[in-house]
């Protein structure tokens, strides 16, 4: 699916549902999101359909995501479902990490492709402090677990919220010890992440550098869908990488869409552009309806985020009100 301005759409980013066992402070509040009944999120039917629909229009890589998508269960089945459509190369998934520990082998079993696990601190009380839970050594138990399947690549995704306390050294030395990359993520302001002001990737790269050994770009074959830019290190075992939506927006080759898990389509993170798919399958819309109504919601999708200016300003403009978790990152 080629845009309008001439990007090439074939990654699609499904949320699978807005809960999470973890209650972090740049992406949800305290209480959790607003209780969705579940009837209105989208059943495993729908979603196959859905990307059954997408891979023909030319949606070649599928991430599932959240909030948590391991709190919805039948994970690995939807994986090894995905894996076996045609059209569809590559099945990954974004996670917490929390519940993985008894699910990884239904993982490797199931074809997953890659996997990310967010991790912001190595220290318990840091991790209590930005994740409102105590399941740091839960999310280091999935971290060593998927270490045991080399096929899987991992990721470790971190996003710094410039306290004293978070340790980014620490987290990327993952990348020295073991087979991962370690990412770091500008704080986006979407959602609770308007209250934060995160750091640069210009700041990271001055922190990791005094504790790192040297850093040199990496130019190699891409290590996956989405907008990170890795580093070497030197006797590093794993890449350093930086997805930094602020100081270097992407939006340019920006390659994806995004399915909510109640089953609407948005066309841009920051934007709530697009289209409701789930009223479409519900009210008995063929697939080739569901085509249209998905190149009409491609043929809006907006050129860029808007990110930047003041804090102020951002709390006010008419962009998405929906917390990061119910979008899916
Ligand atoms: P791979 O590189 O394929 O491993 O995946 P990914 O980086 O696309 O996926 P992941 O779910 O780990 O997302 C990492 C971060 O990138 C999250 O904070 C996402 O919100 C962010 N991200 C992904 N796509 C976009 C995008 O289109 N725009 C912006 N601003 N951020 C994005
Ligand atoms: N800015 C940047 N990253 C965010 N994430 C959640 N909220 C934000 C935000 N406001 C990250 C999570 C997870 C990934 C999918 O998105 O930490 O790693
Ligand atoms: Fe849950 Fe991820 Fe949001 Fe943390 S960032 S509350 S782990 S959805």
């Amino acid at each position: 699916m080629i845009d309008r301005c001439g990007r090439n759409i074939d990654y699609l980013r499904i949320s699978v549902t807005d809960r999470c066992n973890l209650r972090c402070i740049y992406c949800m509040p305290e209480e959790g999101v607003q209780h969705v009944s579940r009837s209105l999120i989208l059943q495993e039917e729908e979603i196959l359909r859905i990307c059954q629909v997408m891979a023909e229009l030319g949606i070649r890589k599928i991430k599932l995501t959240g909030g948590e998508p391991l709190v919805r269960s039948g994970m690995p089945q939807l994986v090894e479902k995905l894996k076996n459509m045609t059209g569809i190369e590559k099945v990954t998934l974004t996670t917490n990490g929390v519940l993985l520990k008894e699910q990884m082998k239904d993982f490797a079993r199931a074809g997953l492709d890659g996997l990310n696990i967010s991790l912001d601190t190595l220290d318990e009380a840091c991790s209590r402090r930005i994740t409102r839970r105590d399941e740091l050594d839960r999310t280091l138990e999935g971290i060593s677990e998927a270490l045991k399947y080399p096929e899987i690549s991992l990721k470790i995704n971190c996003v710094p919220l410039g306290i004293p306390e978070q340790d980014l050294c620490e987290v990327a030395f993952l990348a020295r010890d073991h087979k991962v990359h370690v990412r770091f993520i500008e704080m986006m302001p979407i959602g609770m992440g308007k209250e934060f002001h995160g750091v640069s990737e210009v700041e990271l790269l001055r922190i990791l550098g005094e504790k790192l050994p040297r850093f040199s770009p990496y130019v190699g074959e891409p290590l996956g869908n989405g907008p990170c830019h890795y580093y070497d290190v030197d006797g590093f075992s794993g890449k350093i990488g930086f997805i930094s939506a602020v100081s270097h927006k992407f939006c340019g080759e920006c390659n994806r869409i995004r399915l909510t898990s109640q089953g609407f389509l948005k066309t841009c993170l920051q934007y709530a552009a697009g289209r409701d798919l789930r009223e479409v399958i519900r009210s008995g819309g063929s697939d080739e309806v569901l085509k249209a109504v998905i190149l009409e919601a491609l043929a809006e999708k907006p050129d860029g985020h808007a990110f930047g200016g003041s804090l102020e300003k951002q709390k006010e403009d008419k962009t998405e009100k929906l917390c990061m978790a119910q979008i899916g990152g």
